[in-house]
This record gives C-alpha cells, structure tokens and sequence, in this order.
C-alpha cells in the first residue's frame, strides 16, 4: 500500500535524511513528502531542499490552526506523521485525526530521560552524570503527553566508563539510522 508521510523536525534533520534515503533506495511505496520545520534557520531545510522534498516552516502558534494544519496535511495527502528532532508539543486535534500515527524516536530508554526538557544533548549529559552503563533508542507513538505514547521499538548501546555525552550521541545516532526507518516499514506494514 502507498503511503505519504511528513517528518517534522526541529533541527538538523539528520533522521529525516536518513529515512528519506532509505525508502527511495528501495524504492519503497513509502514516500516522504512534506517535511514541516518550527524554525526558519533548521538545518532540515536545507537538507529538503537538496533532497526536493516540499517543505514548510509552521511556527508553534500556527501549528495549533487547525484548519492551516489540516488543509497542509490534505494538500500532501499524508497519511502518518513522523516525529525526528521535533521539539514541540503535537496539538491535540492532530493526535485525535492521526490516532496512531504518529510516531517519535527518544535518544535514550523511555520511561527513563523522558518529559519535559529531556531531548537532545540533555539526555546524554544526564545519562553520562548519573552513571549509566546503557543507553539507547525508543521509538514509540505519540499521545498527549510528552515520551509517554506506547512503546514499539527500543535497542540498546553501552556506555562505557570515560565516555562523553558526545561519544553517546554518536552511538545513539547509529542507532536511529538503523533502526529508525526499519521500524517505520514494520508499523506501515502493519
Ligand atoms: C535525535 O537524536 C532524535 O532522537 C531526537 O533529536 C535528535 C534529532 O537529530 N529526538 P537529527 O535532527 O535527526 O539530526
């Protein structure tokens, strides 16, 4: 079955790339075809642009329009969303019309480094102070509130003694590319 998803990321937009040249290398019915940014400086755009995936900037006040949410959505005729990088709550009106389908990845081992805050670097610096031996990925739906959706998918790093916040990163990074896209087939499949 055709499917039309958006990825809405906030910043680089390093997940979106990845996923995108995923589905197009096998040349899958999986296409991405809008990417939706709340910043007008994010990486991400460029990154659209040399891809040529539409792409629009929404800041966090129009997001809540429903009505400019809702045609944008019907125009691209998306039918699930994908959450990499994105650091703004999703309206509520969009959870209800995309009753699970919405999916997020979190850099770190949900329910632990979730909530308010807890993206981006800050997860890895607060996994490396409190001692963590592992890290990892979770990939989960997305309800009302903030890392709490039902979980699909976690895999696991190590972290080893001496390692910094960036040195988990970048293990987490090699995680979502791996596993980020594979996991979005599975649940469409579905
Ligand atoms: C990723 O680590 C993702 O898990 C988190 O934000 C980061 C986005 O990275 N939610 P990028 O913009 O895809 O490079």
């Amino acid at each position: 079955m055709k499917h039309k998803i958006a990825i809405l990321a906030s910043g680089s937009g390093s997940n979106a790339e990845n996923i995108f040249n995923y589905f197009s290398e096998i040349k899958s019915s999986i296409e991405i075809s809008l990417i939706i940014t709340n910043k007008s400086d994010a990486f991400v755009l460029k990154r659209a642009e040399k891809l040529n995936i539409p792409a629009v900037v929404i800041s966090g006040k129009d997001m809540k329009d429903e009505s400019l949410v809702t045609e944008l959505l019907k125009k691209y005729e998306i039918d699930f969303i994908v959450l990499a990088g994105y650091l703004l709550k999703i309206p509520d009106f969009l959870i209800r019309m995309y009753n699970n389908k919405i999916v997020n990845i979190h850099p770190a081992l949900l329910p632990s480094y979730g909530g308010k805050g807890m993206y981006g670097d800050n997860v890895h610096k607060a996994v490396v102070e409190a001692g963590e031996k592992e890290s990892g990925i979770t990939i989960h739906y997305v309800n009302e509130n903030y890392d709490e959706g039902k979980i699909i998918f976690q895999a696991k790093c190590e972290v080893l003694p001496g390692d910094t916040y960036e040195d988990v990163a970048s293990k987490v990074h090699k995680l979502e590319y791996e596993y980020f896209p594979k996991v979005i087939a599975e649940v469409l499949s579905k």
